[in-house]
């Protein structure tokens, strides 16, 4: 394993790979079989879809259908968020204008493993280990100060601050939701995240055009380490793909809709009541993807554990407290792992 300091191994962009012409991918991309995409999909099934507007409308439904989604799904599509669509719109653009920057370009803002923030190729630091088919452009928003925005596209950022805004307030108004869904204060989760001081930050995957997609994912088999996630996936062509019982549900995108799903803090703090549930991306050999994964996650320094509530005789703490930092550390590692990393650290009590 590498040093968190810099890449094991030289960082091979994604994109000039696409676009060598190469029919054949290289073996570093080629998963072992069990990972590769597989057509056992149920098609006909599709995410749960919550109109936030019921909250005012007709509350209770939607409460529960919220709980729902939670605990049996870890994943929906929120609609009627009151995003205003040209700014969702906006922000897809805008990153898919990034991505198509010249390389020298977006080289400026090339990443390291030790905060992840710009434009990078790689997750982990594990010398020969297999890669994800993407590039991404990974920066922190809140509570940092100190952004690193590409300075191109110009108005970027200033599209970006504005849809951060929106983002920091549908997380307030889960969270409260997912609070008393589990019969807790409205404000608790939100203080267990470090309450005004809550992190936010992004990460824009690109997925380039792959000559081998049945070889290869985008996104390996992951689950997500922090409080929840807003994605912004691409309309114009699928590939997210989450697992329900043993098998793959390929995500059918709403129009204008947010893909919400629970992380692996939500689920420790909610003593595995809520489900943080794996999820990975197949890439396509005709159409590139562009997608916006946001992150709501508690402060670094908030030590998670199972919320005191939630914990009895009958149902014990199943984690032992870590604070997220540490948690983040562990995961930024090993990369995504095809294995919910909460499970593997559950406490023996
Ligand atoms: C992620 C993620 C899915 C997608 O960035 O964590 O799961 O559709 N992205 O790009
Ligand atoms: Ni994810």
């Amino acid at each position: 394993m590498g040093s968190m300091g810099d890449w094991p191994e030289p960082v091979v962009c994604v994109q000039s790979l696409s676009e060598s012409g190469n029919h054949v991918i290289p073996d570093q991309y080629i998963k072992p079989p069990p990972e590769r995409p597989s057509t056992c999909n149920l098609t006909d099934t599709n995410i749960p879809i919550i109109d936030l507007a019921g909250l005012v409308d007709s509350r209770e439904e939607t409460m529960s259908r919220i709980l729902e989604a939670c605990r049996e799904w870890g994943f929906f599509q929120l609609v009627n968020h009151g995003v205003k669509t040209e700014l969702v719109d906006r922000v897809r653009e805008i990153w898919r204008e990034f991505f198509h920057e010249p390389m020298d370009v977006k080289k400026k803002y090339a990443n390291s493993p030790k905060t992840y923030e710009g434009f990078g190729s790689r997750l982990g630091v594990e010398k020969g280990a297999i890669l994800d088919w993407s590039d991404y452009y990974y920066l922190n928003y809140h509570p940092f100060g100190h952004t690193k925005w590409p300075a191109d596209p110009p108005y970027l950022r200033d599209v970006m601050e504005e849809y951060s805004k929106e983002i920091l307030r549908l997380g307030e108004v889960l969270l409260k939701v997912f609070s008393r869904n589990l019969g807790l204060k409205e404000d608790c989760l939100q203080n267990a995240f470090g309450g005004k001081d809550a992190g936010a930050c992004l990460r824009a995957n690109y997925y380039p055009k792959c000559p081998q997609p049945d070889l290869t994912l985008g996104l390996s088999s992951h689950s997500d380490p922090g409080g929840m996630t807003f994605l912004l996936p691409d309309m114009r062509v699928s590939g997210l793909q989450i697992r329900k019982d043993d098998q793959w549900i390929t995500v059918k995108p709403e129009p204008n809709g947010i893909i919400v799903n629970i992380g692996d803090q939500l689920q420790v703090l909610s003593n595995a009541i809520y489900k943080s549930v794996e999820h990975r991306v197949v890439v396509n050999p005709d159409e590139e993807r562009v997608s916006l994964a946001y992150f709501y996650n508690p402060r670094n320094d908030m030590l998670i554990q199972p919320v005191s509530e939630l914990v009895t005789s009958n149902r014990p703490a199943l984690y032992p407290p870590m604070t997220f930092e540490e948690y983040r550390r562990f995961i930024r590692t090993k990369g995504p792992k095809g294995k919910l990393q909460v499970d593997s650290l559950k406490s023996q009590n």
